[in-house]
């Protein structure tokens, strides 16, 4: 899987799935722009890769306009978005006791936040012709998840996603989803220890219940699927 001559983004690149997924693409050769709200973690990932960092909170217009502007400026082009930033709030809560500011919250930073990557992106890939955007939904979208914001809103992403697809094809744009299942990251083991803390056990002890993937297996398909390899793949991918 070659990479080289790609401009990617990944928003949401300094922890977990985004950071797996910027490194891997810097290795098969990509330039990989790491934005993230966590500016420590963020730069540490586009050090370690020889990236360019830029920060950014997704809930915010125009910081997110701030990024785009920043990359046109730097490459002229944008060849991939990953936006990958996500959190997940609000697991175990029974809905009666969900407050709208959690559920706004969610729903702001992963549908809000997807849709504001994807609207300053598309300009410089209708520009070009031709992008890729992998929108990362999961398999709580489909499921029964921990969280009423949290699944609801991967269903907002989901969607977000297929009607994506479906009016940027005729750009030359390719858009796919990853939906993927349980992966080791800061997000998941802080809802697994919420649930051990619920059953009055250890984190150690509830992780035997999950069969946990690690991020580098996302970043696996997330790379893949930025590829020209994945050109005729279309539509959600899910994963374990
Ligand atoms: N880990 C899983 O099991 C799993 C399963 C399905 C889907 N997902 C999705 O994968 C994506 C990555 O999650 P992860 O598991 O790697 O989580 P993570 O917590 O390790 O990483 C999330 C990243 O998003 C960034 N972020 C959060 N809020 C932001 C904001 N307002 N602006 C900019 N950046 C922000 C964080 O700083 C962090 O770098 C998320 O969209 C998540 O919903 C994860």
């Amino acid at each position: 899987m070659d990479l080289s001559n790609k401009i990617i983004a990944v928003v949401g690149g300094a922890m977990g799935i985004g950071r797996a997924t910027a490194e891997l693409c810097a290795k098969r050769g990509a330039t990989v722009v790491v934005a993230d709200f966590n500016e420590i973690e963020g730069k540490a990932t586009a050090e370690a890769i020889g990236g360019m960092f830029i920060p950014v909170d997704v809930t915010n217009e125009a910081s997110v306009q701030a990024v785009f502007d920043k990359i046109d400026a730097t490459y002229g082009k944008l060849d991939v978005l990953l936006p990958t930033a996500g959190i997940l709030l609000g697991a175990y809560v029974d809905i009666e006791d969900l407050t709208s500011d959690t559920f706004r919250k969610v729903y702001e930073v992963n549908v809000l936040g997807s849709f504001l990557c994807a609207k300053y992106a598309v300009p410089l890939m209708k520009k070009a012709g031709k992008g890729v955007i992998v929108y990362v939904s999961s398999g709580a979208a489909t499921g029964v998840s921990s969280s009423y914001a949290y699944g609801s809103s991967k269903g907002g992403v989901l969607s977000l996603g297929i009607t994506s697809a479906g009016k940027l094809a005729e750009h030359n744009i390719r858009v796919n989803v990853l939906s993927p299942g349980n992966i080791a990251t800061y997000m998941k083991l802080s809802v697994i220890e919420v649930e051990a803390q619920q059953r009055g056990i250890t984190l150690e002890e509830r992780l035997k219940a999950y069969n946990l993937g690690d991020p580098s297996g996302m970043a696996k398909v997330l790379a893949w699927l930025a590829s020209d390899d994945a050109d005729y793949v279309r539509g959600t991918i899910q994963t374990r």
